[in-house]
């Protein structure tokens, strides 16, 4: 069953509250308070923690909030991908319901408006100043306050025309000024550079305050022939509108509740970092990104700011990423041609990318292997993934006990550990110590030998028929 994703936060968070999941925390201050607020609660309360709307932030004007883990719950996720459901505990049922739904999905370009609620304020040149919000600390050892984590960094490509829109960390530098990291590889770097190789400052909005829709299609990874706007826009069933900005002309939600607009200069530098990143550490340190020169601040009365802060797992907004992941790694499988693929998880303890349980229906000798290679290279594992676990399609991926179990008792590491090296990484992955930024991955085939499938051991466990009839004969007992 569907129902409508919201276009405006604000909305979003009218059906989170309904839905008993909002939290309203008052007092907390944004150096370090808010996000130590949400990374505690989130540690405690896995996949089970209130979306948090922080008010009344020291120093800051009541109503200029700062929200924390808007999809952080199979509920709240739900809801952003237009879904019922979400309070179940099977995720693969969910995952199973989520690609059903992506697989009638068709990108719906989106709708060019004049204006809309983001131009309630516009801050202009010597009025521009970033730090009027109430920026976090995130993390206690962070370089600075960071504006932009649940963000949308949008760029165009300046030889095909098509705007990007990608999740990218945005740090303050001071209130007219700020610097980006945006790995390699990634979209928008590959666009931005393209400015910078001709010499060129990189026109670059972005969007602080933003809808879930947008965000959704902001963090996934998207071919060239799908744009992001176009691809939220078939999320909802309907177009996105959007405004465009009065320096670049670049689009974005006229829905948003805060969003920058400047240019990424070829040729200034500053320091940027370090970060609590979605490893765990704050990897990759500071070092050197360019400056982004913010000339127009575009802003509704009251606005928020939307946040997410990586660190050890687990944490506010990982549930839902190693859920889209799982799902795209599935459609990336399937899409290379392997078969019988039953289930895939990507782990939160693995940060959402360095622990991989693929399940197979095994047919053929090889196929357990094949499943992992491909598994440790396509998108979305293939940048920066670790460990790549195979197992058969009585083994839950998404139950970590299951999964070890299998590990120790059907892979043999002599023979079912296949190291693959000089893969695609990058400088925040805490075991790249230089410049040349490859690691290395491993996959481990913990599927019965193919040759054993019909003579190995038989598993002791209680027969589905046998665990109806003692639950219904001692209901007591399992009450
Ligand atoms: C909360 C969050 C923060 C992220 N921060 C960064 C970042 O700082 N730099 C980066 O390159 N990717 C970051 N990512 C990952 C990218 O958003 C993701 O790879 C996305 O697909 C990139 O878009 P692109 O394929 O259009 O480049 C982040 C993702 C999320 C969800």
């Amino acid at each position: 069953m569907n129902r409508m994703v919201q276009t405006d936060l604000r909305d979003f968070l009218a059906e989170v509250e309904a839905g008993g999941e909002l939290k309203t925390v008052t007092g907390a201050h944004w150096d370090k308070e808010m996000g130590a607020v949400c990374e505690v609660l989130y540690r405690e309360k896995v996949d089970k923690s209130p979306l948090l709307l922080f008010d009344d932030i020291p120093g800051y004007p009541k109503g200029f909030r700062c929200v924390y883990g808007m999809l952080g719950s199979p509920f709240r996720l739900a809801l952003g991908l237009g879904m019922e459901g979400g309070r179940e505990d099977n995720r693969l049922d969910m995952l199973n319901a989520y690609r059903a739904k992506m697989r009638e999905h068709a990108p719906i370009p989106p709708r060019i408006v004049n204006s809309g609620p983001i131009m309630d304020n516009v801050d202009r040149d010597d009025e521009v100043d970033v730090e009027k919000f109430p920026v976090p600390i995130h993390h206690e050892l962070d370089g600075g306050r960071y504006i932009g984590t649940a963000c949308g960094v949008v760029i165009r490509d300046p030889d095909t025309g098509r705007v990007n829109v990608g999740t990218y960390r945005v740090m303050v530098i001071d209130g007219k000024r700020c610097a980006s990291y945006i790995s390699n590889g990634k979209q928008g770097r590959i666009y931005r550079d393209k400015y910078f190789a001709k010499g060129e400052p990189c026109p670059v909005a972005i969007i602080v305050g933003i809808d879930p829709a947008t965000y959704m299609a902001a963090r996934y990874t998207l071919s060239d022939k799908v744009a992001e706007y176009d691809w939220a826009g078939g999320l909802c069933g309907r177009p996105l509108d959007l405004v465009e900005g009065e320096l670049t002309g670049l689009p974005f939600p006229a829905h948003s509740e805060i969003v920058l607009e400047g240019f990424i200069s070829p040729d200034k530098k500053v320091l940027e970092g370090p970060f609590g990143e979605w490893t765990g550490y704050y990897a990759g340190d500071a070092q050197e990104e360019p400056l982004i020169d913010i000339k127009r601040v575009y802003y509704r009365d009251d606005p928020i700011l939307t946040c997410a802060a990586s660190q050890k797992p687990p944490h506010s907004h990982l549930f839902e990423r190693c859920f889209i992941r799982s799902a795209a790694l599935i459609d990336s499988l399937e899409g290379a041609g392997v078969p019988d693929i039953k289930g895939v998880w990507v782990h939160q303890a693995g940060s959402g990318r360095t622990f991989v349980v693929v399940s197979i229906k095994q047919r053929y000798f090889g196929h357990a292997s094949q499943a992992g290679i491909v598994a440790s290279q396509v998108n979305p594992i293939g940048y920066c993934g670790r460990y790549i676990v195979v197992v058969d399609d009585d083994i839950d991926p998404t139950d970590i006990h299951d999964v070890i179990w299998a590990m120790g008792t059907r892979s043999d590491p002599q023979k079912d550990f296949n190291l693959l090296t000089e893969c695609w990484s990058s400088r925040l992955d805490t075991m790249v110590f230089d410049k040349k930024l490859t690691n290395s991955r491993v996959v481990i085939n913990a599927c019965i030998p193919y040759e054993h499938i019909d003579d190995f051991p038989k598993v002791a466990q209680t027969s589905p028929e046998l665990a109806r009839e003692v639950r219904a004969k001692f209901p007591d007992v399992f009450a």
